[in-house]
């Protein structure tokens, strides 16, 4: 596919065949882009989290969304064969902005104009997304809502030192519905950007 179109037909997609499963080659590609991703530093502070067996995927679906929950759009997103849960590691930058070529030894957090953990898990995230739609499959990346993030964490061992900035479903695309928010529509370029000087909406 050429990458604007790639690019340009990218949607989340909320409704796969559960009968189609995704390849184990096309998984490894998904991830191994991930990794091409750019970092800060080349800390490369993030982790994968890939569910694809049945009973994986259910315990996921069991511990991120409350007891008894039924809905649309849950019903659609628990059809796909393969979460894959990208994970951000904070104390990789710390650590590697404390060696000696960045120098900041006392891994002060105020040091930093933006958490690039989370910036750079979000970049993974986007290539994996990208890739999906390269390969003809469709991914959906959603949030894990924080009263959930306990028992997440608990179902999957993941420790306290790795945050879950979402999570991605993958698969092959089924009829879906498109998301509601869609109705607010892309905004123009001449609305966000700023050529030469930030000029407030009128
Ligand atoms: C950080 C982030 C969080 C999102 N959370 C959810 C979510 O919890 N549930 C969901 O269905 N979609 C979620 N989305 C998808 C957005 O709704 C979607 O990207 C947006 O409506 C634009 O649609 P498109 O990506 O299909 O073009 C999220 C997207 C991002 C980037």
């Amino acid at each position: 596919m050429e990458f604007r179109d790639v690019v340009r037909t990218r949607r989340m997609v909320r409704g796969y065949d559960p009968d189609r499963l995704v390849p184990a080659d096309l998984v490894d590609r998904i991830l191994t882009h991930a990794t091409h991703a750019p970092s800060a530093g080349f800390s490369q502070g993030w982790a994968f989290l890939v569910l694809e067996t049945r009973e994986t995927l259910d315990s996921f679906w069991a511990a991120t969304t409350p007891p008894g929950a039924a809905s649309r759009w849950l019903a659609g997103m628990r059809t796909a064969p393969l979460i894959i849960v990208p994970l951000a590691h904070k104390d990789a930058y710390l650590d590697r902005y404390a060696e000696p070529d960045k120098g900041w030894a006392d891994r002060d957090e105020s040091r930093w104009s933006a958490p690039y953990w989370y910036i750079d898990t979000g970049m993974a995230s986007l290539l994996m997304l990208l890739t999906a739609v390269d390969e003809g499959l469709g991914a959906c990346f959603f949030g894990i809502p924080p009263q959930r993030l306990a028992a997440f964490r608990e179902a999957f061992g993941v420790p306290d030192a790795y945050a879950p900035i979402g999570a991605i479903t993958f698969g092959y695309r089924a009829a879906d519905r498109r998301s509601a928010s869609l109705k607010r529509g892309r905004r123009p370029l001449d609305e966000i950007v700023h050529r030469g000087r930030f000029h407030p909406a009128a």
